[in-house]
């Protein structure tokens, strides 16, 4: 059922009360070797016809940059426990990529490609070390080659092959959901493995945060058992959790990308909107451990949309609607709701894979939704989060009912504050008021299409695109008509 046009939402921010700062690593990127993700998405090698430098596409390079990247996640994910770094560096080895139906891994992008890669882009780089089929010595030795500054045969090796400077690793995980793909591992196993692994992580003089594999939705357990290690705040800065938004909860049928009906909006925004809850359940976890530090993060290193696979496409690839960018804004709405305890967390996926930032088809190349999202919330980066307290009405759908408006608002270093609003209601417009909004000046971008999956494609590739948003200033308020199924971000000067 529809609601009411004249539905009115209040929305306020407490300006005096600081959350703490939205580290622009809130806004990361997980780029793993799946499907058509990185032959082809984003590498294509030196000798392509398509544009590119050093074999990196020069369109998608383009469009990562316009996002300020601020630090990638590589190699996996599942791939992650499968990956040996030497097949990558020098004379290249192919492979097959287990993790991922058997495809062929040409091993042509490795670890000089990547970290060129985020350097390039300014980004920080998140390493996830092979733990599943690797070794101790194996990931040492890695870690050495990157960082490496004296004159030791791995240091070497990595000048010969045309890196003279080692790279920088900023984050380091040790396995990958090592419940599952990454080893099965009991809990109590896997920390004693992550505490000895640990001990031997040597990157020359670096320092790189370190991060626990940790839960998903269905085994917050599994968190508290590892984190019960007594030496495992030693030597970790914090634990990850993994949760994606299936439409229907059901990882056999999860629900089509495009032709959905309306239940499946709403159930894949109801399910969109426990990721709050589960955050506060793991910190609960992280606090109940007096060992850790009072500053153990929650790393979101993997999360978003994840739908049906389309026949005829790379593993993973999905069309991505407006639908995905309402996802996208609520789940960066709740990361910024807990900016003071969660330093990082990494869409997955970058390219071609899951709620993908850019699709590629051949030649051409298309932002989706969630790109747009992403490239409007840029202001949040680095900015300080202010809770906020909305008033208004639910969107229902049969028994599912959650507020229809989504809110977050921080404030920049320019003293300018940045709000980011959501209609998650697919039906109808909702009229919102900022109260003392305290505005000289406003501007604003709305994002929002023609259906609840309006998406992009190479023959319409601006059907999904931001316009400019009408805010009237009334007095010290704002008000605004936030078209259905959309999302807008207002820059208050
Ligand atoms: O993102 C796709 C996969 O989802 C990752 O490889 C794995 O960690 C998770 O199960």
């Amino acid at each position: 059922m529809a609601t009411p046009a004249s539905a009115q939402t209040v929305v306020s921010i407490e300006r005096e009360a600081e959350i703490g700062t939205i580290e622009p690593e809130v806004y990361s990127q997980f780029l793993e070797h799946l499907g058509g993700q990185v032959y082809g998405g984003l590498w294509v090698g030196e000798d392509s016809d398509i544009a590119n430098t050093h074999g990196v596409r020069d369109d998608v390079f383009a469009a990562l940059q316009a996002l300020q990247v601020p630090a990638i996640r590589w190699p996996g994910g599942c791939y992650a426990d499968l990956y040996h770094w030497r097949d990558g560096v020098g004379e290249r080895t192919p492979r097959e990529n287990m993790a991922w139906g058997g495809t062929e891994e040409p091993n042509t992008f490795g670890t000089h490609e990547f970290f060129n890669l985020a350097e390039r882009l300014g980004a920080k780089t998140y390493l996830n070390v092979n733990l599943g089929s690797g070794t101790v010595e194996e990931a040492a030795d890695w870690l050495e080659y990157i960082t490496g500054t004296g004159e030791t045969a791995l240091a070497q090796e990595r000048r010969a092959n045309g890196r003279s400077e080692p790279w920088t690793i900023d984050y380091l995980s040790i396995g990958n959901e090592t419940w599952g793909c990454g080893g099965r591992m009991r809990p109590d196993y896997y920390a004693d493995l992550y505490t000895h692994w640990a001990s031997f992580m040597f990157a020359d003089e670096q320092k790189p945060v370190m991060i626990v594999a940790g839960p998903h939705d269905g085994n917050i357990e599994f968190a508290d058992e590892v984190l019960d290690h007594p030496m495992i705040g030693d030597v970790s800065s914090g634990i990850s959790l993994h949760f994606y938004t299936l439409p229907t909860s059901d990882w056999s049928a999860k629900g089509a990308a495009i032709g959905f009906p309306e239940s499946e909006w709403a159930s894949a925004l109801e399910r969109t909107l426990r990721m709050d809850g589960l955050i506060e359940q793991t910190l609960g976890v992280i606090d109940a451990h007096d060992h850790l530090g009072e500053d153990y993060g929650l790393y979101v290193d993997e999360w978003g949309m994840w739908v049906d696979e389309t026949e005829g496409k790379s593993s993973l690839w999905q069309q991505n609607t407006m639908r995905d960018a309402v996802v996208a804004a609520l789940n960066l709405n709740i990361f910024h709701k807990h900016a003071d305890r969660v330093p990082m967390t990494n869409i997955a996926q970058m390219v071609n894979v899951l709620q993908a930032m850019i699709l590629t088809e051949g030649e051409d190349m298309v932002l989706t939704p969630t790109y747009h999202v992403y490239e409007m919330f840029t202001p949040f980066h680095g900015a300080t989060s202010l809770p906020v307290e909305l008033d208004g009405p639910d969107y229902r759908y049969g028994d599912i009912a959650f507020p229809a408006l989504s809110a977050s608002a921080a404030r920049m270093a320019d003293g300018s504050l940045a709000v980011a609003l959501v209609n998650a209601d697919p039906n109808s417009d909702h009229a919102v008021t900022l109260e003392r909004a305290g505005a000289r000046s406003v501007s604003g971008r709305v994002l929002t299409g023609d259906a609840m999956d309006a998406h992009n494609t190479v023959a319409q590739p601006g059907r999904v695109a931001p316009q400019p948003a009408e805010i009237r200033v009334d007095g010290d308020r704002l008000t605004a008509s936030l078209p259905a199924r959309s999302v807008s971000v207002w820059i208050i000067k």
